[in-house]
C-alpha cells in the first residue's frame, strides 16, 4: 500500500506551513507507507494569474490521484470580485466533505491537569442555514428578508455517526450533542433526534444535550467538562471559533474536512498577510492538522508520533514563535518537531 497526499499551500502563510507539515509527515518514515506528494495550486493568488481560483486538475488529481489533502489557507478579496468564489467552499462541495473536525487542545498540556481544554467541535458542513436560500421582499412595513434553514435525517445521521465514532476512540467516550429545540423544534429536534437514534448503536458512550446559548456559557465556564460536541452548522461555526480561544493563538489549532471517501487537513487561521514572508509564522496548526489527517485515516502511529513531538517542543517552551511569546523562526520550530519525531 502507498499513500498520495495533495498539497495545496494556496495564499500568503499557507505557503510557509504546508511545507513544514509535508516536513514533519516526511519525518515520521517507517510508520508511515511509502508516501507520494502532489504540488496543487488554488486560490486568489492562483485566481489572479489564471482566472480560476480552484483548476480543473486541481480537482481531477484529488479526485482521482489523492487519498487525502492539507490545504494551507485563501485570502479572500475584501471586495467582491467578479467571478471569484472560495476553493475551500468549492472542494468541500466536491469532495462531498460534509464534516468539520475541530480539535480544540491546551497549547500545553500538562499531563493530570483537569483545568486542560482537550475536545473536539465537530461541525455539519453542508446544510442548514449556509444552504444560503435568503430572499429580500417588501412587506406592509418595509424591507424584509428571509432565509431558509435545511435541516435533514441523512445529513444529521450521518455527522452524528462520525461523531460517535470519534467519542468512541477517546478516553471520556462522551458525546454533547448541541441545539436549540426548546426554540426550533423541527429542524434543531429534527438534528437532535437523528443524532440520539444512533446512540443505541454506541452503548460505550455517554450521550449529553445542551442548548447552544448556554453551551457557548459553560464552555467559557468549564471547558473541561466537554470532550465531543455535535453541532449543526451554523452553532457548529461559532463554537468552533469560540472553542479555539480558549486555547489562545489561531496558529496551533488544527482541523480537518472529512467525507467518506476523503479527507483533507486544514489549519483553522487564514493566510496571514501580516506577517507572510517574514518565516516566523506558526507551522504547528498545519503540523497538527497533518496528524489529524493521518489519525482520521487510521495510521495512529505515524500521527502520534508528530502530535507527541509538537507537545514535547511545546512544553519545552525554548522554540516558540512570537504569536506564543517566543522569538523562534517558522524553519527553527519545524526543524525541532523534526528532530524529536
Ligand atoms: P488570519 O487568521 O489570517 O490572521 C489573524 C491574526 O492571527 C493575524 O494577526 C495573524 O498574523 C495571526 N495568525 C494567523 N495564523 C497564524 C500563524 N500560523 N502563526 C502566527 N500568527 C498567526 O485572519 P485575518 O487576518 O482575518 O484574514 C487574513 C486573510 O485570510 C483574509 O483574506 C481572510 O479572508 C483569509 N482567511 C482565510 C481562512 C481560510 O483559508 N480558511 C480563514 C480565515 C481568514
Ligand atoms: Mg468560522
Amino acid at each position: 500500500k502507498s499513500l498520495t497526499i495533495g498539497l495545496i499551500p494556496a495564499d500568503g502563510i499557507g505557503k510557509e506551513v504546508i511545507p513544514a507539515a509535508r516536513t514533519a509527515i516526511e519525518a515520521v518514515g517507517s510508520d508511515l507507507p511509502p508516501t507520494r506528494f502532489v504540488d496543487l495550486i488554488a486560490g486568489f493568488e492562483t485566481f489572479t494569474r489564471t482566472g480560476v481560483a480552484l483548476p480543473e486538475e486541481t480537482v481531477e488529481s484529488l479526485q482521482n490521484e489523492c487519498d487525502c489533502a492539507l490545504f494551507g489557507s485563501v485570502s479572500s478579496p475584501s471586495k467582491k470580485v467578479v467571478g471569484y468564489s472560495s476553493p475551500i467552499v468549492a472542494l468541500r462541495k466536491k469532495l462531498d466533505l460534509y464534516a468539520n473536525i475541530r480539535p480544540v487542545l491546551s497549547v500545553s498540556p500538562n499531563p493530570g491537569e483537569s483545568s486542560a481544554v482537550d475536545m473536539i467541535v465537530v461541525r455539519e458542513n453542508t446544510e442548514c442555514l449556509y444552504i444560503k436560500q435568503e430572499q429580500q421582499t417588501i412587506g406592509e412595513h418595509g424591507k424584509e428578508a428571509r432565509a431558509t434553514r435545511l435541516i435533514t435525517e441523512r445529513a444529521s445521521s450521518r455527522i452524528g455517526r462520525m461523531a460517535y465514532e470519534l467519542a468512541k476512540a477517546r478516553p471520556r467516550k462522551h458525546l454533547t450533542i448541541i441545539h436549540k429545540s426548546n426554540v426550533l423544534s423541527v429542524t434543531d429536534g429534527l438534528f437532535r433526534e437523528s443524532v440520539r437514534a444512533l446512540h443505541e448503536k454506541y452503548p460505550e458512550v455517554t450521550v449529553a444535550e445542551q442548548l447552544v446559548d448556554s453551551a457557548v456559557y459553560r464552555l467559557f465556564r468549564e471547558p473541561q467538562i466537554y470532550d465531543v460536541m455535535v453541532a449543526p452548522n451554523l452553532y457548529g461555526d461559532i463554537l468552533s471559533d469560540a472553542a479555539a480561544a480558549l486555547v489562545g493563538s489561531l496558529g496551533v489549532v488544527p482541523s480537518v474536512n472529512a467525507g467518506d471517501n476523503f479527507v483533507m487537513g486544514e489549519p483553522v487561521h487564514g493566510s496571514a498577510p501580516d506577517i507572510f514572508g517574514q518565516n516566523i509564522a506558526n507551522p504547528i496548526a498545519s503540523i497538527r492538522s497533518a496528524a489529524l489527517m493521518l489519525r482520521h485515516l487510521g495510521y495512529m502511529k505515524g500521527a502520534d508520533r508528530i502530535d507527541l513531538a509538537v507537545d514535547s517542543v511545546v512544553r519545552d517552551g525554548q522554540l516558540l514563535t512570537p504569536d506564543l511569546g517566543g522569538k523562534a523562526k517558522t524553519s527553527e520550530v519545524v526543524e525541532a518537531i523534526v528532530k524529536k519525531i
